[in-house]
């Protein structure tokens, strides 16, 4: 998506007279494309290490595509705000490797297999290597904060590492637990995920200078795509195939975790049902016969329906807040990539 060439002045986001916008996810792409593609050298330049495994995992990883949405925010926001200097590139950066770092770790924490449509790097090279490699990644993105010397920038980050470590702290704590609530699934999404977005966001209003209410509004739009963000993902578990996730689907019930889609779900079943699910979802392991029951469940019961309805809840709330920027094509933009973010299908 966003390997192609491209040439900014090239580029059309397009006003109509009326003043609707008539761009689509396409759009936005190519009018990130100059900047993406310094994100991506800078990606490769920032991996080289005294040990030579580390590029190899870290470009196993950082190079296998990746929708790299965390960048394009975090580019728009600073665009919106006014800023198109060189940071941009830099705080990309961070925020990928950052995120890649996660999904490192993340793979070790639920023996996932596949990611970016590869084998992961845990199966390929190994836990012990997926964590040193994932630490690497967290530490050079801490090294290239200290460089750049902006302490507003380091603190926004660092309160989302830390969220983002307790968020997936708190989803084991309520591994294989039927009785999760809402509210608990909601606080877990919000850190583990809407937490580095919102991060990216507010960076991109940081590093143009805005003013506070700026900067919390684009952490609030940040903070509400993220969600959305996360119950997609929770949704194409339940609904996508291996070739497009990039990831294998089911993989949620696999490991015991509790999402929105089985949450509500379990909330409109029988009291038989929900018994026997709490049952299987107690056991330590499931099989392809309780998969399916589970899913059948989530599928009888409206499960991607409601949790589908709550992404669009959170992308007009996060909408409201691009509201407080001027208008701007990076503005519009920000507004087609949210659209994006819960109508995509990987
Ligand atoms: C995957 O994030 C982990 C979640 C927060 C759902 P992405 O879907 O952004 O992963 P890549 O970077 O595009 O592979
Ligand atoms: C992604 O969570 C990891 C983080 C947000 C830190 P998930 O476990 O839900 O994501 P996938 O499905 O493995 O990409
Ligand atoms: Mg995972
Ligand atoms: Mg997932």
């Amino acid at each position: 998506m966003n390997n192609g060439r491209f040439a900014r002045e090239s580029c059309k986001i397009i006003r109509s007279s009326e003043g609707a916008t008539t761009i689509d996810i396409n759009d936005v792409f190519r009018y990130l494309e100059r900047d993406l593609c310094a994100v991506e050298r800078a990606l490769a330049s920032n991996i080289k290490s005294a040990a030579p495994l580390i590029p190899v995992v870290g470009k196993h990883i950082t190079m296998s595509g990746g929708k790299r949405i965390r960048p394009a925010l975090l580019l728009l926001c600073s665009d919106a705000c006014g800023y198109r200097g060189p940071r941009r590139i830099v705080m990309s950066v961070v925020t990928e490797y950052i995120h890649t770092a996660t999904l490192l770790h993340d793979d070790v924490v639920d023996m996932g297999t596949v990611r970016r449509g590869k084998p992961s790097a845990n199966m390929v090279f190994g836990n012990s290597v997926s964590i040193l490699v994932g630490d690497f990644l967290f530490a050079r993105a801490s090294q290239l904060m200290i460089d750049d010397g902006d302490i507003n920038v380091h603190k926004i980050y660092a309160k989302a590492v830390v969220s983002v470590t307790e968020g997936e702290v708190l989803q084991l704590t309520k591994t294989r637990d039927g009785g999760i609530t809402e509210k608990q699934y909601f606080d877990v999404i919000c850190r583990k995920t809407a937490s580095l977005i919102a991060a990216a966001s507010e960076t991109g209003a940081a590093l143009a200078g805005a003013d506070q209410r700026i900067r919390k509004a684009l952490s609030g739009y940040g903070r509400c795509v993220g969600m959305a963000f996360q119950l997609v993902d929770d949704i194409l578990d339940y609904a996508g195939t291996e070739k497009k996730l990039g990831k294998r689907p089911f993989q949620d019930l696999r490991e015991g975790k509790i999402t929105l889609p089985l949450l509500h779900a379990l909330q409109n079943v029988s009291a038989v049902e929900r018994k026997r699910a709490q049952k299987v979802l107690a056991e330590k392991e499931r099989g392809e016969r309780d998969i399916a029951f589970l899913a059948g469940l989530v599928d009888r019961n409206g499960g991607k329906e409601y949790t589908a309805s709550r992404a669009d809840d959170f992308i007009r709330r996060g909408k409201r807040y691009l509201l407080e920027l001027p208008a701007s094509e990076a503005r519009d933009a920000l507004a087609v990539l949210s659209d994006y973010m819960v109508s995509r299908t990987s």
